[in-house]
């Protein structure tokens, strides 16, 4: 497989995944019934285990390790930080006003990760 190919799969389901999560967030607030919808569901299920997947593989064709990279250590981390402040965020605090402080945090990691990756620094700003 194409390293350039992959890494372009990569990068492109990582915008789909920061997209549709921004939405999701937004439909939270405005429609909430709309997450329900099987699509919704099921679809950042596919999009981020195609994006984890490609990310491991090029990884591996690049000879990458968290251990001798820390940039890629940086992703992982935030990686986990997505997850984690997603699930809170658009499955816990309703009714909160941390809620959207949560969403926010979880939104900023796919941005970072973006930066991250293209810089190749912990800190890219
Ligand atoms: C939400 C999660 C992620 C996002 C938003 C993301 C985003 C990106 C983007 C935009 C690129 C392309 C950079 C460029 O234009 O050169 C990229 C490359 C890459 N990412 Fe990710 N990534 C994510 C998760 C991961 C994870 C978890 C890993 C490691 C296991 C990883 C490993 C890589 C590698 C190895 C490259 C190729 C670096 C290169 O050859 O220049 N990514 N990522």
């Amino acid at each position: 497989m194409d390293y350039q190919v992959l890494k372009h799969a990569h990068a492109g389901l990582a915008y789909l995944s920061v997209t549709l999560f921004a939405t999701r967030a937004v439909l939270s607030y405005t429609r909430p019934a709309l997450l329900q919808a099987r699509a919704l569901k099921i679809a950042p299920h596919v999009i981020d285990t195609g994006l984890l997947a490609a990310a491991i593989t090029l990884a591996v064709m690049a000879g990458l390790s968290p251990h001798n990279q820390p940039w890629l250590a940086a992703k992982i981390a935030a990686l986990l930080a997505y997850i984690a402040l997603g699930t809170i965020g658009l499955k816990k605090l309703h009714g909160s006003p941390w809620r959207a402080v949560v969403l926010a945090a979880a939104v900023a990691m796919p941005i970072y990760m973006i930066a991250v990756a293209k810089t190749k620094l912990v800190w890219p700003f």
